[in-house]
């Protein structure tokens, strides 16, 4: 088995060289500067470099084009070339998730494992389009909007299929809420209209036929005679589960959802076959949704860098969904890991990191260290987090998120909340302040010195207005502060100021 050592130094830091760790990776690393401060070029480069040196296989997610361009490079520069996956339009790499979660889940789990893929991507998508801040009710009636119709396509179909779930939600939006004052064959018509409650009704009625069958021949038609209406039902509800099944997503879809407001149904549906939509579109139909997969996350576990090539500010709304679905369905594969039989590190790497941000990252945080997942985000400042994690009253979501990524990298930045929050964590000290007083005694002027203790910022919020960008006039230098929870680093304290250079090879 290949050995990675948790204490294997990644960067040495200040004057006594205090070691970053392999182990500190996996803390999670944050990154924030402004633009062109150096977060790409500098740190990010850096680190990128280092984790490929070392060996770290990784999911890699773009938000701009020349991103494919610069892991290339970095690729070759660590001799790790062969080990790059690209998924990108006209490419060779496919990858298709629902398949992947058949294969990586029992029956029974299966369909709870794609609900809960669609539910944080289409959650995580809504949230990013229209900070929509958690509304509980919403929330609520797009789960069961996700969930009977999965449950109908594998009652109907006996599979799951993105076609099959855009035909099942897209009929049932067309729903209408059954009017009193109608008679009741139009109730009827309205409610037997999609054709796949038609299929689902006969593959109970074929399973109820069945089930006659089988118990005439195991105890003769007599039995079946004698029972009466109570005990028929129970014993075909007990021999075909689809039965009751099927009774529960009927009422789901002609009552519990036909009953919504108009316009709540309308918000449901419209993220659930808006989201279906862009699946069933190209590429990304042909990269995740109809071709046998020939990668999966599990490749990183071998050594490969898995990169979605579908930047966000090219591809857009699809290209961001398609990369937190693929991020989510990464992770939860990676918790899923033995590291006693293969220890090898991953990392996270998302540049514009909050694109891909979704509600269970903070819950993954929490147990990335242990499965040795390196999560590396690289984002401007801390206001952008608010507007794509949690709503705009998020803060407390934010800053909780942000505590579970241990190691924080500070680039130049205008951003006064972002240079505020690294003020704060840095911290405060006691610093001799020299005060002077003045009195006149007798026609005199007398100047009497003081010096006292007087507790203050290490690093003032407008320092970071100060640090190198890099580029020429800087000789290539970048400048940054650098603060690891728990680490020791000047003076005690656990912060430093450390330097990047942009030439950086390892
Ligand atoms: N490879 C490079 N060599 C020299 N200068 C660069 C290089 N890449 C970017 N720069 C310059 O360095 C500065 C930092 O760029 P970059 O790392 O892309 O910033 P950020 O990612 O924080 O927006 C910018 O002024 C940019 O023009
Ligand atoms: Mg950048």
């Amino acid at each position: 088995m290949l050995r990675f050592d948790l204490d294997e130094p990644i960067l040495k830091i200040g004057k006594n060289q205090v070691p970053w760790t392999m182990g500190n990776s996996f803390e999670g690393l944050q990154i924030f500067g402004g633009i062109g401060s150096g977060k790409t070029s500098g740190s990010g480069r850096f680190f990128a470099l280092k984790y490929l040196s070392k060996g770290y296989g990784g999911l890699v997610l773009t938000v701009k084009s020349d991103e494919k361009q610069d892991w290339i490079e970095y690729a070759k520069l660590t001799g790790r070339y062969n080990d790059l996956i690209i998924v990108e339009p006209k490419g060779s790499k496919y990858f298709n998730f629902l398949d992947y979660e058949t294969t990586h889940s029992n029956k029974k789990s299966y369909s709870e494992n794609i609900l809960q893929v669609l539910k944080t991507v289409i959650k995580a998508s809504e949230e990013k389009a229209t900070g929509k801040n958690n509304d509980p009710f919403w929330e609520n009636a797009l789960d069961m909007l996700i969930s009977n119709t999965i449950d109908l396509s594998l009652l109907a179909y006996n599979k799951i299929s993105i076609e099959h779930l855009y035909d099942i939600a897209r009929s049932a939006s067309r729903y209408k809420k059954p009017q009193e004052n109608k008679d009741s064959k139009e109730k009827k018509e309205n409610k037997a209209k999609p054709p796949v409650f038609k299929i689902a009704l006969d593959v109970v009625e074929k399973g109820i036929q069945k089930a006659i069958e089988d118990t005439i021949a195991e105890f003769g038609r007599e039995y079946i005679t004698n029972l009466d209406q109570k005990a028929f039902d129970e014993l075909l509800l007990k021999k075909i589960p689809h039965a009751r099944e099927f009774n529960y997503i009927q009422e789901f879809f002609n009552e519990t959802y036909a009953e919504l407001s108009e316009k709540t149904k309308s918000i449901v549906d419209f993220s659930f076959t808006g989201f279906l939509y862009r699946l069933l579109k190209d590429p990304i139909y042909s990269l995740f949704c109809s071709n046998p997969s020939n990668f999966t996350p599990e490749d990183c576990l071998k050594g490969k860098i898995i990169l979605i090539n579908l930047p966000v500010k090219h591809y857009h709304k699809v290209g961001r969904d398609t990369q937190i679905m693929f991020k989510y369905i990464w992770q939860r594969a990676m918790e899923r890991r033995n590291v006693r039989e293969n220890e090898r590190p991953v990392f996270l790497w998302a540049d514009e990191a909050q694109n891909f941000l979704h509600e269970y990252d903070a819950e993954y945080q929490a147990t990335a260290r242990s499965s040795r997942i390196a999560t590396v985000y690289i984002s401007q400042n801390i206001p952008n987090y608010y507007a794509n994690m949690a709503g705009v009253n998020g803060e407390y979501k934010v800053k909780s998120f942000l505590g579970t990524l241990a190691t924080k990298v500070f680039h130049a930045n205008a951003d006064i909340e972002t240079n505020q929050f690294a003020s704060t964590l840095i911290g405060e000290e006691y610093r001799a302040e020299e005060t002077e007083a003045r009195s006149i005694v007798d026609g005199q002027v007398t100047v009497t010195k003081t010096i006292a203790p007087k507790l203050d910022k290490m690093v003032r919020p407008e320092v970071f207005n100060t640090l190198l960008t890099g580029g020429n006039k800087n000789q290539f230098k970048i400048t940054a502060y650098l603060h690891a929870q728990g680490m020791k680093l000047r003076d005690g304290f656990s912060y430093d100021k450390i330097r990047f250079d942009q030439n950086f090879v390892p």
